[in-house]
């Protein structure tokens, strides 16, 4: 298995001005199989960025970004996507959308339908095949969305975000059901987020940027994700002496870099 790595990358965007943003200066990012690599930090500081990279859908001003031996020129099927708004589309129903990229590849409708509705298993969402999407919550939605991401069976899911739109409760069953999907499938997931709390727990490598010049500031290897995994409780795992230590330690470094 190959792994997905962000080279010294540099990105520079045209400014309304006329001038130049650098939303990512010399970053390298790794994602190996099997690891779950959080990019946490605030706005603006070129995270999606950095996964537009890595879905092939930007190229890097200078830099590299590569999948084994080969560099990353478009998007494919080895990279899974989810995209902070689920991007659903309306028209279709539940079980429609997630099967939605393998009609694409030409995939015969019983086959596609049959992955489709083991994805919903896998999500939880086994009874919600022929909703409309319209009638799900947005939590739901979300979990549609990871159905889609991992029907086509990719190496890595990358999530811009995936949780941040929800409530508290139904943000924590999300990041078990992250765990648990994670655990199970043994792929490599790249995740951005805000919630500093969120990224401590799911992070096997944990990436903290700062914006203009989007730069990493700081990496962490934790194993909390592992062990709620096998836990199956987060909540437990979020109250140990451990997890509230990292999470402080992790809050100093995020603040050490915000700008005043
Ligand atoms: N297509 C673009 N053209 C010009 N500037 C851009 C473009 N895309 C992003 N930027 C700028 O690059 C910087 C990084 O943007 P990016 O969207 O990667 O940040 P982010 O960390 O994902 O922020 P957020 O947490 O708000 O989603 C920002 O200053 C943004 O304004
Ligand atoms: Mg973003």
């Amino acid at each position: 298995m190959a792994i997905l790595s962000v080279e010294n990358a540099t990105v520079l965007f045209d400014a309304p001005d006329g001038g130049t943003v650098s939303a990512l200066d010399r970053v390298s990012v790794r994602v190996e199989p099997g690891s779950f690599v959080v990019a946490l930090g605030s706005s603006g500081c070129g995270k999606t960025t950095l996964l537009n990279l890595m879905a092939g859908f930007l190229a890097p001003t200078s830099g590299r970004v590569t999948h084994g031996d080969h560099p990353v020129l478009g998007p494919g099927a080895e990279r899974g996507v989810v995209f902070q708004n689920d991007a659903l589309l309306p028209w279709l129903n539940v079980i429609d959308n997630v099967a939605f990229g393998l009609r694409l590849r030409g995939m015969p409708r019983k086959e596609r339908r049959e992955r489709a509705r083991a994805m919903l298993d896998l999500v939880g969402l086994a009874g919600f095949a022929d909703h409309q999407v319209w009638q799900i919550s947005g939590g739901m939605r979300q979990r549609v969305g990871l159905a889609r991401a991992l029907a086509a069976d990719p190496e890595f899911l990358l999530m811009d975000e995936p949780l941040g739109a929800l409530d508290a409760m139904t943000r924590e069953q999300m990041q078990e059901l992250l765990l648990d999907l994670w655990a199970r499938t043994g792929k490599g997931i790249f995740l951005i987020t805000h919630g500093i709390e969120e990224a401590v727990l799911l992070a096997t490598r944990l990436v903290i940027m700062s914006p203009r010049p989007g730069r990493v500031t700081a990496e962490l290897d934790l194993e909390f994700g592992r062990e709620a995994a096998a836990e199956t409780s987060a909540r437990r795992v979020k109250s140990d002496a451990a997890f509230v230590s990292a999470r402080e330690q992790v809050r100093d470094l995020v603040f050490a870099n915000a700008q005043v």
